[in-house]
């Protein structure tokens, strides 16, 4: 059992994180901690002009939880404008409580714009390692070009986080998790390295392997480099689920328990607000949501919109054999599947995705930042076509309701990012994908995986599905856009080998879109 916190309790905690120092350290009541307690690293994220999250979780042994106190243990952290730590911006003491495994969350406001920061954390005579994060532009200012990766599906058994050392020297401004962030699996799944414990079923199985995933010292490095922004995918619950109804595989559960937990240690190690947990941790056990989608402006640059596409989807359609979860099915006789009361990002995501669209033009670009292929995707067989229904082919009217809203508001323009498929797509937004002659509104990339299961060989759906230009579906990796006002430049990079600790890393290929112009562009470059 794990005692709960209150909201009010929750926010008076963190609101002690902005407890100003001249305290001596000497004279804080120091809960004995006598191992390093900094073994998962530091993080930073949400980050906008002004405001920031600076994370760590002190845990100081071992897989399954730590020797530490089972109480409160304050913590000093610091930013400065110098890796020395000479030029303090600001400091202060955050308390680590047992009841969110003494994990940290100090959401930091009122600073300078468009700058980067160091931070650290200190305990006694322990101090963290160093994580570099920043602010961007102000709203309608000027900003320079950033550099924004995108990357999804780190499987810890079936690889190594190899990539991310590539990524860390290509300085990164900011990275976009796009889900599947941990798998839930036991171990077993035969790859490089084993995971802890078994199933992901209660809080302290996903506590676990978090730890597990964050004591990869390739994962540190990157979370150190540069703030992350993320959303989530299935496996951060089970694999397949769909709102409050069960994926497949593993062991029965109590399902809402279960993701209540999943979602309370995703917080606990993601450099998240406390507003996401808008009812507190008891709202979660009772099925609240935790409202992880938002959006930042970057100067007159770009907007991110950062979608959820599992908290509010509804169950996947006509998956075979009456099971949950998802499966490749006959459009033709799935009536439900265009059913158009079916929603993958519910009704409320729906709305406030409208009113955040209708801002488009204040900015060059609008990232969406998701989990999924966005484009449709058909199988041709002999008797027709088949969709997999767990992506938005499995929820066409969603999508076009999407497209609706880019098209309404006339977006500038949009590029929508994915994951989850472990296979590098590259194509243009149509307006009505059931329509073959319709018009591009925009662009997709959708990523391939860090290191987890193959994706399917791509050439015969990439020729079958024209708005399409280049697919990809063997090699591990990440994303690296160079946005400016004029133009936007992805590079898609592969590992040789994602079974080796080490590895080269390559350019797959790069594409260009000139603003204004929707067009993508093949570059030759490496
Ligand atoms: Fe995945």
């Amino acid at each position: 059992m794990h005692r709960t916190l209150s909201r009010r309790s929750l926010l008076k905690n963190l609101a002690l994180a902005t407890l100003a120092l001249p305290l001596p350290l000497s004279t804080l009541a120091q809960p004995k901690v006598t191992k390093n307690p900094f073994a998962l690293g530091v993080a930073s994220g949400s980050a906008t002009h002004d405001s920031l999250v600076l994370w760590t979780r002190l845990h100081d042994e071992g897989l399954f939880g730590s020797n530490l106190p089972n109480a409160v243990i304050p913590v000093i952290w610091e930013l400065a404008a110098d890796e020395g730590f000479t030029q303090m911006v600001q400091s202060g003491v955050a308390n680590a409580v047992p009841a969110l495994a003494h994990s940290l969350h100090v959401e930091l406001s009122g600073l300078p714009s468009d700058q980067w920061f160091h931070y650290r954390f200190r305990i006694n005579e322990f101090t963290s390692p160093t994580g570099r994060t920043r602010t961007f532009a102000t709203p309608g200012k000027s900003s320079a070009a950033l550099r924004i990766a995108f990357a999804s599906c780190q499987n810890f058994e079936l690889g190594y986080f190899n990539s991310y050392p590539h990524l860390v020297r290509e300085k990164p401004d900011l990275v976009l998790f796009l889900g599947d962030y941990i798998y839930e699996y036991p171990p077993g799944q035969k790859g490089v390295r084993n995971h802890s414990g078994s199933w992901c079923l209660s809080l302290e199985d996903y506590r676990a392997r978090y730890a597990q995933y964050r004591q990869d010292v390739q994962l540190q490095q990157l979370h150190a480099c540069c703030p992350w922004l993320v959303t989530w995918d299935d496996h951060e619950v089970q694999n397949d689920y769909a709102g409050l109804q069960a994926g497949s595989g593993g062991p029965y559960s109590d399902f809402a328990k279960r993701r209540a937990g999943a979602y309370q240690a995703f917080y606990e190690h993601m450099p998240l607000r406390a507003s996401v947990l808008v009812e507190g941790l008891a709202g979660l056990e009772k099925g609240a949501e935790m409202r992880i989608y938002n959006s930042v402006s970057i100067g007159g640059l770009l907007s991110i919109s950062l979608l959820d596409t599992r908290q509010y989807r509804a169950p996947q359609a006509c998956t075979p054999g009456n099971k949950t979860g998802s499966g490749v099915i006959d459009p033709k006789q799935c009536e439900l599947l265009s059913s158009e009361g079916r929603s993958l990002l519910g009704t409320q995501q729906e709305q406030w995705l409208d009113t955040q669209l209708g801002k488009a033009k204040e900015q060059v670009w609008t990232l969406l930042a998701q989990s999924t292929l966005f484009g449709a995707r058909v199988y041709r067989t002999g008797d027709g076509v088949r969709v997999w229904n767990d992506g938005w082919d499995g929820y066409p009217a969603a999508r076009r309701r999407l497209t609706d809203l880019l098209v309404k508001h006339q977006v500038p323009n949009p590029v929508i990012l994915g994951g989850d498929v472990h296979e590098n797509w590259v194509g243009y937004v149509k307006e009505d994908y059931s329509s073959l002659n319709s018009r591009s509104i925009g662009v997709e990339f959708c990523g391939t995986s860090v290191s987890s299961y193959d994706g399917r060989n791509p050439d015969s759906a990439l020729r079958n599905n024209s708005h399409f230009v280049y697919a990809e579906g063997s090699r591990k990796g990440y994303g690296i856009m160079e946005v400016s006002s004029s133009e936007l430049i992805v590079h898609l990079r592969a590992v040789k080998d994602h079974r080796t600790p080490e590895s080269v890393i390559e350019n797959l290929a790069s594409f260009k879109v000139v603003a204004g112009t929707q067009r993508l562009e093949r570059l030759a470059v490496s």
